[in-house]
């Protein structure tokens, strides 16, 4: 496709994703038999998430909610171009993969909550908040945590399944742009960045709230 290179993905969103793939296959590995790195990679999880929600709302423009996350309408309107086979060229997320993002970014913000207060069978092993509440919702709490976990297996499989099909069926590659964050399209939108104070803000916000719970959310 003849066009000009655009820069869509900045910096802060390609990290956070690869860095997102690498902590959860590192969670689900420790999970059984390595808690102590579970709970670190986890809080390392919940601070990215952290992140991109702030980055979500005061990021460069592709990364922002406001210019991808769209009304039913949108949603159908993009759903019927589906099984054409033309190029996709949204200079972002299309309206669907953003309901997507969205479901992701909240199902891992719920499995790191209710790891919060996880407690293992034996109850050495805990999650930091897990001293509020009783041994027996502490258990609970490990189900669902172990339940919302096939969930994220589910709508992570659906991404990766979504990302083959544009590849195959519509020959789009979107993997290259998340890593090198420029895509060619028919004409460049112009997306607007982020100043650095921002990201700087976002990285200490995210910090200090894992830190927080991680301490059991106890000054
Ligand atoms: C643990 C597994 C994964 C998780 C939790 C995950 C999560 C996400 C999230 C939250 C986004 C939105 C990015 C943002 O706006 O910040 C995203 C986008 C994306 N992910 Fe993943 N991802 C995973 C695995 C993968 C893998 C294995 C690939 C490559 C094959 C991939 C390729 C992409 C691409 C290309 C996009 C951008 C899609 C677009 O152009 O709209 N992801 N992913
Ligand atoms: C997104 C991040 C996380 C993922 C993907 C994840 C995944 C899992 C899975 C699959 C299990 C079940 C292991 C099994 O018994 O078969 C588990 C157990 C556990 N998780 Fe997480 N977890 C995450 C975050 C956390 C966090 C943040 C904490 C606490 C700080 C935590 C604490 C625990 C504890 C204590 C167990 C043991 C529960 C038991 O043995 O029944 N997890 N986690």
């Amino acid at each position: 496709m003849a066009g000009s290179t655009v820069k869509l993905w900045d910096g802060p969103v390609r990290v956070v994703h690869w860095l997102l793939v690498v902590l959860l296959l590192f969670s689900w590995w420790s999970a059984e038999d390595h808690l102590n790195w579970h709970r670190w990679s986890g809080y390392a999880i919940l601070g990215l998430v952290v992140f991109r929600v702030w980055w979500g709302f005061a990021g460069g423009e592709a990364a922002r909610f406001a210019s991808f996350v769209k009304g039913p309408k949108a949603i159908a309107a993009y759903a019927r171009t589906l099984g054409g086979r033309e190029t996709a060229v949204t200079p972002g997320h299309n309206p669907l993969g953003a309901l997507s993002v969205v479901a992701i970014l909240l199902v891992l913000a719920v499995q790191v909550g209710l790891g919060l207060f996880t407690v293992d069978v034996d109850a050495f092993e805990a999650g930091p908040l897990s001293d509020r509440v009783s041994f027996e919702t502490g258990r609970q709490i490990a189900e669902w945590h172990e339940l919302n976990f096939r969930i994220l297996q589910a709508l992570v499989a659906v991404h990766v399944l979504a990302i083959a099909f544009y590849a195959v069926w519509k020959r789009t590659n979107l993997v290259w742009p998340m890593i090198t964050g420029r895509r060619v399209l028919p004409s460049d939108p112009g997306l607007a960045g982020a100043p650095w104070w921002r990201l700087i803000v976002g990285v200490l916000l995210a910090a200090a709230v894992a830190w927080f719970l991680s301490r059991g959310a106890r000054f």
